[in-house]
């Protein structure tokens, strides 16, 4: 609705032209004329308040007989969606004689930022709110002698809820997204990251990775970057991806995939696959129409491979056993492999996580070499293959002193460990600190965070003068969820931008503090148990595997996890804190019979079911599901929680008693989640009601759908209750199993994506605004050959077909909405 501000309410716009040199400023009569119509408004008219606007005005100086009159306003209103991070237009429409100025001042509500605020039409993005409310604006025509006609419109901004309609499932070559989105194609594997490299060409001839897009595109952050070059945690217009690049597809990499000759492989093909594993920072901008680029030359990009100096910190650094004939004092270390999920900072450095690390390692055949515990800790670890993936030990180097493919030799080959790579594995399986803004800082390994299969480290809610807390997932089946909590209490003094030295406030909140594990009772609590050499069982004396210090605790969690009973759990993937609640969520993918029979159930791994994939049996959890925490006092620093399940994977046909137990449909159905991530903080997705978005890496619901990302706005640990459950195993046995079971998220939960062929959607991160979301899609095509590639995206992605030798690439997209508005809502 329109306010009139003409003479009927009684006062003349032209009493203020008389005498220039008095006349108060535009705002000053804005506060003066708004405080005016609030009073008239607060009697019987209030109700007259109301949301879009477009009601004409009679003409406020029609009747105005001087030759200047008064600007004529027609109209001011608002049009435009109105819930929590949808754009918004304001309008109106006003006559004069001559050229008239425009201008939109708020004067009510939330503060919303105006675009174009000095144009008849202007825009804003809805503020986050959490009950419905009014924003109100201002409009004033100005005209060449200064006179202004006023008029005012209110807008009602909903809270936040998801804005789209849901895509169906499909395996078709592209990435499709709802309507009223685009995707974008923004940095591809073997894209050019320096001046003067070369483009790709995508036919197995290219080299030099260590200059290029790396593969499997995993998980991914958002880094600000000012207009000078700076870190700007506000920025929304130029940053830095830090992004993973977890494995490879070698059939793609090669002219005609991989090749060995009498079992040696090629050194210059063995270099093209270790150099696209890593981490790689880019720099992207978004140029003119919204179009986002990475900048090919710019000073920011960098990767680091397998092959990149790094260095080990905090209580393992220097220990025994991480010794080479590299390091003989056990400090440094080179590379980083199988970045999976990943970690932040409120220091602004990026936390990449080392996940199936061991199979890289060639190390059957020495055990006699070897100590008991060694091998205890090696089959504990799974490092006991007799080749390591790839092969990459048998490369003849052309310089014999390059030993950067020896240390893929785990084998016990010297009189003692300074003379080999038999302690290489230790020095994998970190969560790794770099400092995306300085590419000549070198990556420090945080080894009071332990030895695991790390998928992710995600921070807890950082609270001044409260030790905060990184919250993390072993990813195999029957691992276990940790957490460590630094020592050091939070001093918001060190997120600060103008800290220069990231990688030192790293060392003083990740060297030291305590790691945990966690245990997760039938009575829908929990504890997290500490993993400190001397307590419980984690000393010398333990039998199973005798610990020798607290370093050796860490390089041996999931032993100490085993021994202070810790829950085994279905696979745990990602870790995401929901930035309101403080909640933690993690992703538990799937487990299989094998390994988790039916009568090997637990409270928070409770189903054990067949989901068949065509005429084949998938029994146990091959849909995987989502569990959450809330800790005691919403305190990083408990050491006990309470839980429920958030989600259970499951396609909408499956037995609602037992197996949709969260009763999807055919808008939400999904299995294997994987990604998850809260939108941030600083824009509408973030806050009140904040969106997950959770993304599955599958393989037992691919018969109906490729990989997919949904969007979901998740309630609170203990919303659903308890329930039981009859599962049921391959021989038709049965049996019961009581759990904790989250609120049905009905339309709450909402497929927004679906990935291209043979694809798995992993990593995700938004500009800070919310209106640019930036998601990976990793391994399209992964089980074809070089000549006949199964998927061709991206090159598939504006047509749906490609060329039939077109090879695929793991790539970063980037999706907006075509409105502008916060993805998602
Ligand atoms: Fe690399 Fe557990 O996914
Ligand atoms: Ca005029
Ligand atoms: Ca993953």
């Amino acid at each position: 609705m329109t306010d009139r501000t003409d003479l009927a309410f009684g006062y003349s716009d032209g009493d203020v032209d008389t005498n220039a040199s008095t006349m108060p400023s535009l705002n000053t009569l804005i506060d003066q004329r708004y405080s005016r119509r609030q009073a008239l408004r607060s009697g019987a008219s209030a109700a007259a308040v109301a949301v879009f606007g477009g009601g004409v005005l009679a003409a406020c100086d029609s009747a105005n007989a001087d030759a200047d009159p008064f600007p004529n306003l027609a109209s001011v209103g608002s049009s435009g969606s109105a819930s929590s991070g949808q754009v918004v237009t304001l309008t109106s429409s006003a006559t004069d004689n001559g050229p008239i100025t425009s201008s939109w001042v708020q004067t009510e509500g939330p503060a919303a930022t105006l675009v174009g605020a000095n144009s008849p039409n202007a825009s804003f993005i809805a503020p986050s709110v959490s009950i419905p409310t009014v924003l109100r604006f201002q409009y004033n025509a100005t005209d060449s002698a200064g006179q202004t006609t006023q008029g005012t419109t209110a807008v009602t901004i909903a809270p936040a809820a998801l804005g789209f309609a849901a895509v169906a499932k499909n395996k078709n070559d592209v990435v499709t997204v709802p309507a009223g989105y685009t995707v974008s194609i923004l940095y591809r594997k073997g894209d050019p990251l320096a001046t003067g490299v070369a483009a790709y060409k995508n036919d197995g001839t290219d080299a030099g990775y260590s200059q290029r897009g790396g593969d499997h595109h995993d998980a991914l952050h958002w880094y600000g970057l000012s207009a000078a070059g700076a870190r700007s945690d506000a920025s929304s217009a130029r940053g830095l991806l830090v992004m993973n690049h977890e494995n490879i597809d070698p059939q793609y990499l090669h002219p005609a995939g991989s090749t060995s000759v009498g079992g040696v492989r090629p050194e210059g093909e063995a270099l093209i696959e270790i150099e696209s594993h890593g981490v790689a920072v880019i720099e992207v901008v978004e140029g003119a129409s919204r179009a986002w680029t990475y900048v090919q030359n710019s000073s920011f990009n960098r990767r680091v491979t397998p092959n990149t100096p790094t260095q080990l910190n905090g209580p393992v650094r220097g220990n025994d056993l991480v010794k080479t004939a590299f390091s003989n004092d056990g400090t440094q270390g080179r590379g980083t492999i199988n970045n999976c999920a990943n970690g932040t900072t409120p220091w602004a450095t990026n936390l990449t996580c080392e996940e199936n690390w061991a199979g890289y390692f060639r190390r059957s055949g020495d055990n006699a070499l070897r100590t008991a515990k060694e091998l205890t800790a090696l089959n504990r670890y799974g490092v006991t293959s007799s080749s390591g993936n790839y092969g990459w030990s048998t490369v003849v180097p052309a310089d014999a002193s390059n030993t950067l493919f020896r240390k893929w030799d785990a084998r016990a080959t010297a009189a003692s460990a300074l003379g080999d790579y038999r302690n290489e594995p230790n020095q994998y399986g970190w969560v790794v600190e770099i400092d995306p803004y300085d590419r000549t800082k070198t990556p420090r390994k945080r080894t009071a965070l332990g030895r695991l299969g790390h998928e992710g480290a995600w921070p807890g809610k950082f609270t001044a003068g409260r030790k905060p807390a990184w919250y993390m997932g072993d990813d195999s089946r029957g691992e276990y969820m940790y957490k460590f909590v630094s020592a050091t209490a939070w001093n918001a003094a060190d997120g600060a931008e103008s800290v220069t030295d990231r990688l030192a406030i790293g060392d003083k909140y990740l060297d030291t503090g305590t790691l945990y594990v966690a245990r997760f009772d039938a009575n829908g609590t929990g504890a997290w148990l500490p993993l400190v050499f001397g307590t419980g069982p984690l000393t010398a004396s333990n039998a199973t595997y005798p610990f020798a210090d607290q370093a050796d605790v860490l390089v041996n969690a999931r032993l100490a996890a085993d021994a202070v009973g810790a829950t085994p759990m279905d696979r745990p993937e990602w870790t995401a804190a929901n930035p309101v609640t403080g909640e933690i969520y993690l992703t538990l993918t799937n487990n299989s019979a094998a390994l988790r029979p039916l009568n090997g159930t637990n409270a928070a791994n409770p189903r054990h079911y067949n989901d068949p994939k065509g005429s084949t049996n998938q029994f146990g959890n091959p849909n995987g599901h989502i569990v959450r925490i809330r800790e005691a006092g919403d305190n990083t620093e408990s050491l006990t929680f309470t839980w429920d399940i958030w989600l259970f994977g499951a396609g909408a046909d499956l037995n609602a008693a037992n197996i949709n137990l969260s009763g999807l449909d055919a808008s939400n159905d999904f299995s294997s989640p994987d990604g998850l991530w809260f939108g941030r903080s600083t824009n509408a997705s973030g806050l009140v009601t904040p969106i997950a978005w959770l993304q599955t890496d599958d393989g037992a619901y691919t018969d109906v759908t490729n990989n997919q990302m949904l969007a979901a706005m998740p309630g609170t640990v203990g919303d659903g209750g308890a329930r039981t459950i009859t599962n049921t195993g391959s021989g038709g046995a049965t049996a019961t199993q009581a759990t904790f079971v989250g609120k049905a998220p009905g339309t709450t939960l909402r497929r927004f994506l679906v990935g291209p062929v043979e694809c798995e959607i992993t990593g995700v991160d938004s500009t800070p605004d919310g209106r640019a979301l930036f998601v990976n899609i990793q391994h399209p095509g992964e089980g074809g050959t070089s000549t006949a590639p199964t998927s061709h995206w991206p090159d598939s992605q504006a047509t749906g077909t490609a060329g039939a030798s077109i090879r695929p690439r793991s790539a970063t997209i980037v999706i907006t909405k075509n409105d502008g508005g916060v993805v998602g809502l």
